[in-house]
């Protein structure tokens, strides 16, 4: 049986998790986001070890994924959350409670609750982590799609569209960029497709991007929203409610 400080420390090393020059896993205080970013293919050798933190009702969840990569990418991706939940609450992986909004969006039970938010592309996985308030995160690789055209009509407005497709070199990064933007909006509304992307417009005023709802009729102007990339031709967007908070990348080495 491990003692706590040493399972602590064998998490650690199993996400192979960068620690502050004082050793220490890095706490999050009011007023941070911190976002990880972990590959899944990285992980991989460490599979077994991190199916068993699933709880039983995650490890039934496998099976709803029809090919192996899917499947090894769930694992990963659920472990390292409740890995990360344990480490910033100091409880064990599975002593980490969360539940799920009736739309979807999975929610911390804890007595001082962090919100958090996750998303998936190919090999990546970002987690975005808050005491402040709502997160939402997406990422996605900037890739050929066949029905880019049908994705660019269905999903931008007038506006957006007009930019998107000014410069066919740059077509395909803009669209991402877009797409990001609104979808880890509604992540962190927490909403499913009912506000679609085309009622959503995206614009920048002051040199920060914003966010107004074309048939909804309210500003986004309380949301802030922060780009960033990843090597490896990937973008993503945070989202976080209300004032600037400081963003604290924290990457696995
Ligand atoms: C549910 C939805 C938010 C998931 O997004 P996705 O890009 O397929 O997947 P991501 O990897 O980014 O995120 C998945 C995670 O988000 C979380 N999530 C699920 N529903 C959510 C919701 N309603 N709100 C916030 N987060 C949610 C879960 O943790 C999920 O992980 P899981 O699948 O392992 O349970 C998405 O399907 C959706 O409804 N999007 C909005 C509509 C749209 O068409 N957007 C296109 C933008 S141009």
């Amino acid at each position: 049986m491990f003692e706590k400080s040493e399972y602590t420390d064998y998490l650690k090393k199993v996400l192979r998790l960068n620690q502050s020059s004082a050793g220490q896993f890095p706490s999050l205080v009011q007023g941070e986001v911190h976002i990880w970013t972990v590959s899944v293919d990285r992980l991989k050798e460490q599979l077994n070890t991190l199916k068993s933190l699933l709880t039983e009702e995650e490890i039934g969840r496998v099976s709803f994924y029809k090919f192996e990569h899917t499947q090894h990418s769930y694992i990963v991706t659920q472990a390292v959350l409740r890995v990360l939940l344990s480490l910033y609450l100091d409880v064990k992986p599975g002593e980490v409670q969360m539940g799920v909004h009736s739309k979807g969006k999975p929610f911390l039970i804890h007595d001082r609750p962090i919100f958090f938010n996750i998303s998936n592309s190919e090999d990546l996985c970002v987690y975005a982590f808050s005491y402040d308030g709502e997160v939402g995160i997406d990422i996605e690789r900037i890739r050929q799609m066949p029905d880019i055209e049908q994705l660019i009509q269905k999903n931008l407005t007038v506006r957006e569209k007009e930019y998107v497709v000014k410069d066919p070199d740059k077509k395909l990064a803009r669209f991402f960029r877009f797409w990001t933007i609104k979808e880890s909006y509604l992540k962190a509304i927490g909403e499913g497709m009912r506000l679609t992307p085309d009622n959503l417009e995206f614009f920048v005023e002051q040199g920060k991007i914003r966010l107004r709802s074309v048939n909804y009729g309210f500003e986004g102007a309380d949301w802030q929203f922060k780009e960033f990339t990843r090597d490896g031709n990937y973008t993503g967007t945070l989202t976080f409610a209300g004032r600037e908070l400081i963003i604290r990348e924290m990457i696995p080495v």
